[in-house]
């Protein structure tokens, strides 16, 4: 495999004078199953950072220089990760640091983690084995640790311990997917965008331990405000992520109301009750598939496996049944626990109701929504989610 090394400066001189014959002499040699190459993304540092690249670049073969305006890590980043796919023919990239906290002694692991078949590789401070500088001050401990646990839990995804690392080797053919003009930041919450995006894109995630040090040369170039904009990053995709459901639970919301209106309408008919409450059910039923169908599933239209109209909506009709059955199971559970009335707050209340709106919450909508994504309309077929 072709793997680029993309490391972005500004004002490292001399940190790179240090690292770049650590990389050529001691790292690179120790790798021999892969060619390794060396991009420097350099915004016009002041400090000469550049020249000094350009001196190694007469020595050793395998190092290219990128040179643009200063615009943030994450611009330098996909300017990088771009010219290294179209230019060099990357079939990884790893994301580097310039400045020694992350060690390159890690970075062979790192590689060896894609030969055992990983495709995106995290190096990880947060899982055993790993650490962040003990001389960090209580602040930035505490930001880093909440930021990661923060992001596991916006996402619903707990299997990923460190998500602001900036240790990372990706394959390209997932780095290809992801759209990287559109990203939400040019900082350092880029990184979380790419993280949830190859997620999404099912990527095989390993995450290999390191040691992040403290740096010795240098300024660090974070600032609080990028901490405020990895928040929002986070946040922001969180929401978009869960469209589909803020839509599913408006088809049933509207469902509901739909449903008592005509059981309510019947009635003034003359009907009789349990046959209102039955037609009532079924408008339900018909309303949540044709509007889930043509609104929240929509985008499931094009997938051959996907079945006829009519066979949906019979599967839809059986899932629909499959949830009323819970329902009254779990009220005659409660029912012979609990009797027929429940005290609640002094309230002497029907159990049924009181059972049904935590079980609603819990159970039903969790589960009529899995079943509509694996069964029904099989979202999982989709090749990506956004
Ligand atoms: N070209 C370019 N342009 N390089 C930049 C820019 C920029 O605008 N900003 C920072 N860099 C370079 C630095 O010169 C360094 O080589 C590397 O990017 C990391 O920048 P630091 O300023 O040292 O970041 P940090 O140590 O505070 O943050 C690191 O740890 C975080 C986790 O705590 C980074 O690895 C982050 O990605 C990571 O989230
Ligand atoms: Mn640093």
């Amino acid at each position: 495999m072709k793997i680029v090394i993309i490391t972005p400066t500004y004002n490292e001189r001399a940190n790179i004078e240090k690292m770049i014959p650590v990389l050529e002499n001691d790292i690179f040699p120790e790798i021999k199953n892969h060619t390794l190459l060396l991009l420097i993304v350099d915004d016009k540092s002041p400090d000469g950072t550049a020249d000094a690249v350009r001196n190694f670049m007469k020595k050793w073969s395998n190092i290219e220089l990128l040179t643009g305006e200063k615009q943030g890590l994450g611009f330098a980043y996909v300017r990088g990760m771009k010219y290294a796919m179209e230019q060099m023919n990357a079939d990884a990239v790893m994301e580097f640091d310039a400045d020694f906290q992350h060690d390159p002694h890690d970075i062979p692991r790192l590689i060896q983690a894609i030969d055992e078949g990983a495709d995106y590789v995290i190096g990880s401070r947060y899982v055993s084995g790993g650490s962040i500088p003990k001389e960090w001050g209580l602040d930035r401990k505490f930001l880093s640790v909440f930021g990661s646990l923060f992001t596991r839990i916006a996402w619903l995804n707990f299997s990923i311990h460190d998500t602001t690392s900036g240790f990372k080797l990706t394959k390209t053919s997932f780095l290809k997917r992801v759209d990287l003009d559109h990203l939400l930041s040019k900082n350092f919450a880029y990184k979380m965008q790419i993280l949830h995006d190859v997620v999404k894109l099912k990527a095989k995630v390993k995450e290999v331990p390191i040691i992040f040090y403290e740096r010795e040369n240098g300024k660090s170039k974070i600032h609080v405000k990028d901490q405020f904009e990895s928040f929002y990053v986070v946040l922001r995709l969180a929401v978009l992520d869960r469209k589909r459901f803020v839509k599913f639970l408006l088809v049933g919301g509207t469902g509901f109301v739909l449903q008592f209106l005509t059981i309510y309408a019947f009635i003034l008919l003359g009907i009789k009750q349990f046959i209102a409450a039955m037609i009532g059910g079924e408008i339900a039923i018909l309303w949540n598939f044709i509007a889930n169908n043509m609104w929240t599933f929509r985008d499931t239209k094009l997938i051959k496996e996907q079945g006829s109209f009519l066979k949906r909506l019979v599967k839809f009709n059986v899932a629909s049944l499959a949830s009323i059955g819970v329902q009254g199971l779990v009220v005659y559970i409660a029912v012979n626990i609990f009797g027929e009335k429940m005290k609640i707050f002094g309230l002497s209340l029907h159990t049924s109701i009181v059972i049904l709106v935590p079980a609603i919450i819990l159970l039903v909508i969790p589960m009529n929504y899995l079943i509509y994504n694996r069964v029904i309309w099989k979202t999982h077929h989709l090749k990506s989610n956004f």
